[in-house]
């Protein structure tokens, strides 16, 4: 059976249901998560067999997860964990995978949400789960943030992840440990520190660093497998301040494996967590872009497009492309992304997202001009605006 798999992060929706009919193409019965991200939907062509692999091997084929429980996958590593007191606020998707993963761990977990049916699910599942987030008698705990930030229009509302936040600085105040307080949520850069600290600080009356600690952990799960995802990590980010912080979420963390980058100043892995998405959702919309060019003049697009992805620099090799602050030139990547805009417009196939490319590289090539002219003017003394 041939299964096409859309690219993680995709929402499934009916436009997706739709497409697939339209496409000769049955939908495959997606995992329910109650919710309408499905992250990765799966398409068959022709009948909907179950393939007996799981979900994450269809989805990601170079990680195989076979492995046994998380203790005796940290024991096999010879990683001894320390058991950690760790709150969870907004146990949705995430929270749930990062909660019931480090519960799995060894360390005691408890749940919080402000939905009351959210909170008896878990607790019918035999979890430790709670509306409101009580500090009094805690030891040193990590209190992860994953609170919902979704989109309005062209911004982020963080109107629940502010509320969920100034809760947290409410509990703070009643206690006299010393928390981690860790961002887990996906946010725009800045953040952390913009946001998240002067919440935590007007509501606890502490300073971050003193009072309690804060950091940054972006989630890279995808929805359609997101326990998996959390116990098997392929990157583990952290950033803080506070060395600290990192030190002890590197020791909470460390034992799920995975490479483990650790940066300094938060908006760092805020970024790397929006830049993560955004690419993936910029491949998305190319190869939709193409596959519009294909179907147009007749062609299949999966051979074509499984072949580039074999074939160009850009996918196989992970230092292309990566270094900001140059446009592409040479003969080859101007020349075809120009006349195949004219091609496309001959056809009848508008590409904005080609168009784009070809504006941004042509901003560039104005930037570093200016910034090569204002270089020349500095070196040879003569005064710059
Ligand atoms: N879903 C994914 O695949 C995924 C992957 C990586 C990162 N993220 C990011 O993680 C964050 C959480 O996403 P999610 O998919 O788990 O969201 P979700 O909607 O599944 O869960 C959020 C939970 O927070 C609860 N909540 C809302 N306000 C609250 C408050 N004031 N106090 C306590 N609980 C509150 C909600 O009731 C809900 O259960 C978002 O920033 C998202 O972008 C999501």
């Amino acid at each position: 059976m041939a299964l096409i798999t859309l690219d993680f992060g995709q929402s499934y929706t009916p436009r997706h249901h739709e497409m697939a009919l339209r496409q000769g193409r049955q939908p495959c019965e997606a995992p329910d998560l109650g919710r309408n991200d499905l992250g990765a939907a799966r398409f068959a062509r022709s009948a909907p067999v179950r393939d007996p692999r799981p979900v994450c091997d269809l989805l990601d084929p170079v990680r195989r997860i076979t492995l046994p429980s998380d203790r005796s996958r940290c024991r096999a590593r010879g990683v001894l964990m320390q058991p950690s007191r760790v709150f969870i606020v907004g146990s949705g998707v995430v929270g749930t995978a990062t909660g019931t993963g480090l519960l799995a761990a060894g360390n005691t977990v408890t749940f919080i949400d402000i939905s009351v049916p959210r909170v008896r699910h878990l607790q019918a599942q035999g979890l430790d789960a709670r509306t409101e987030l009580d500090l009094s008698s805690e030891p040193d705990s990590f209190i992860f943030l994953t609170l919902p930030t979704p989109n309005v229009g062209w911004r982020y509302d963080l109107g629940a992840f502010t509320a969920g936040t100034a809760a947290v600085g409410r509990a703070l105040a009643g206690s006299s440990a010393q928390h981690t307080v860790v961002v887990r949520s996906t946010v725009s850069p800045g953040t952390t520190e913009g946001l998240v600290r002067p919440v935590l600080e007007e509501n606890s009356g502490m300073t971050a660093g003193e009072g309690f600690r804060l950091a940054s952990n972006p989630e890279f799960l995808r929805a359609v497998s997101a326990a998996e995802d959390f116990s098997h990590p392929w990157m583990t980010v952290i950033a803080s301040r506070d060395p600290q912080a990192v030190a002890r979420l590197r020791g909470l963390l460390e034992p799920f494996g995975g490479e483990m980058r650790t940066f300094s100043d938060p908006a760092e892995a805020e970024f790397i967590k929006c830049a993560h998405n955004i690419f993936n959702a910029t491949k998305i919309s190319f190869w939709n872009e193409m596959w519009l060019i294909a179907q147009k003049i007749g062609l299949d697009l999966d051979p074509i497009a499984a072949t580039v992805a074999k074939s160009a620099e850009g996918s196989i090799n992970p230092q292309y492309g990566i270094r900001g602050g140059a446009p592409y030139g040479g003969v080859c990547l101007p020349k075809d992304t120009c006349g195949f805009l004219g091609y496309s417009d001959a056809i009848g196939v508008d590409m904005p997202l080609l168009q784009a490319v070809v504006e941004t590289n042509n901003r560039l090539e104005s930037v570093v001009k200016q910034e090569v002219e204002a270089a020349g003017k500095a070196a040879s003394g003569i005064p710059t605006a």
